[in-house]
């Protein structure tokens, strides 16, 4: 076994993340610079440092998840959603069950949450939010944002749904309490159902082909009939009616064949 093989294999024992659904050359080369920029010069060294010392495995597993976000991140799909998939979700449904499943920070389901308050009220709404990073969850529920995450809210939402924190800004308690958050790894856990809407942005990027399409057809499970799965920018699925989606719009697949 070489030495990402049982990096992998302790890793998984001691975390449940599986590296190997990762891409490799990716995934190792971000692993091994931090383990470089620690002093470890090998990673088996590298573990036992992980295993030893607490804040040198909060560090590694920050660093691994990449926990990035911003609030309407790539607002021209988010306009898509607003104005064309959510009407149609609710055309046929009053309530709606939305899963952020890689919600990180949470900027993405607190997004949703802004984003269906055009059509619904704040109480009828609910958004379960997963990431596998406790850590980037705990942020999500404390809610604390930097300005630049909130450049692409569209007009109007700044003012009604954040206040002033020094020089950050807080997300409205109202908007907070329509959100679930939860830790879920999305390469083990089962995954909830009945969705009609799953957001799934920038993280199938990390995953490999493999894993992605184990993903793609327990998405399916996880939706309902003529629910819509989201994707991020870089991540359109290639052949969706393998998995019985339809596109609906570029990033946007629909369960079913039309
Ligand atoms: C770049 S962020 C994406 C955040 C948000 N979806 C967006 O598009 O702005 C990727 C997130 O995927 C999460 N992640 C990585 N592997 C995961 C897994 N196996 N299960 C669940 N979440 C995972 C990371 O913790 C991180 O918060």
């Amino acid at each position: 076994m070489n030495d990402y093989e049982l990096f992998k294999t302790l890793i998984y024992k001691k975390s449940g993340i599986d590296l190997s659904a990762y891409k490799e050359k990716q995934m190792k080369r971000r692993i091994e610079a931090l383990a470089s920029r620690r002093g470890f010069n090998k990673l088996a060294d590298y573990y036992r440092g992980l295993d030893r010392e607490h804040r040198l495995y909060d560090e590694f597993l920050n660093y691994i998840t990449i926990n990035v976000s911003e609030f309407f991140r790539n607002p021209s799909q988010w306009d898509v959603l607003r104005k064309e998939v959510i009407p149609f979700l609710l055309g046929s449904k009053k309530s709606i069950k939305v899963w952020s499943c890689a919600c990180s920070t949470g900027e993405e389901p607190y997004s949703l949450v802004m984003a269906f308050s055009e059509f619904l009220r704040l109480d009828e709404i609910r958004v379960l939010a997963t990431d596998i990073d406790e850590g980037a969850i705990a942020k999500a529920r404390i809610g604390v944002y930097r300005e630049n995450s909130l450049k692409n809210l569209p007009p109007g939402l700044k003012a009604k749904f954040f206040s002033r924190s020094g020089s950050d800004y807080r997300i409205a308690d109202a908007v907070k309490e329509r959100v679930d958050f939860r830790r879920l790894n999305l390469l083990e856990d089962n995954f909830p159902a009945q969705c009609d809407l799953i957001v799934c942005r920038n993280v199938l990027i990390y995953f490999t082909e493999d894993a992605k399409q184990q993903l793609y057809r327990k998405f399916g499970s996880a939706l309902s009939e003529d629910g819509v799965l989201f994707v991020g920018s870089t991540e359109q699925i290639i052949l969706p009616q393998k998995y019985n989606f339809t596109p609906m719009r570029v990033f946007f697949y629909k369960k079913g064949k039309n």
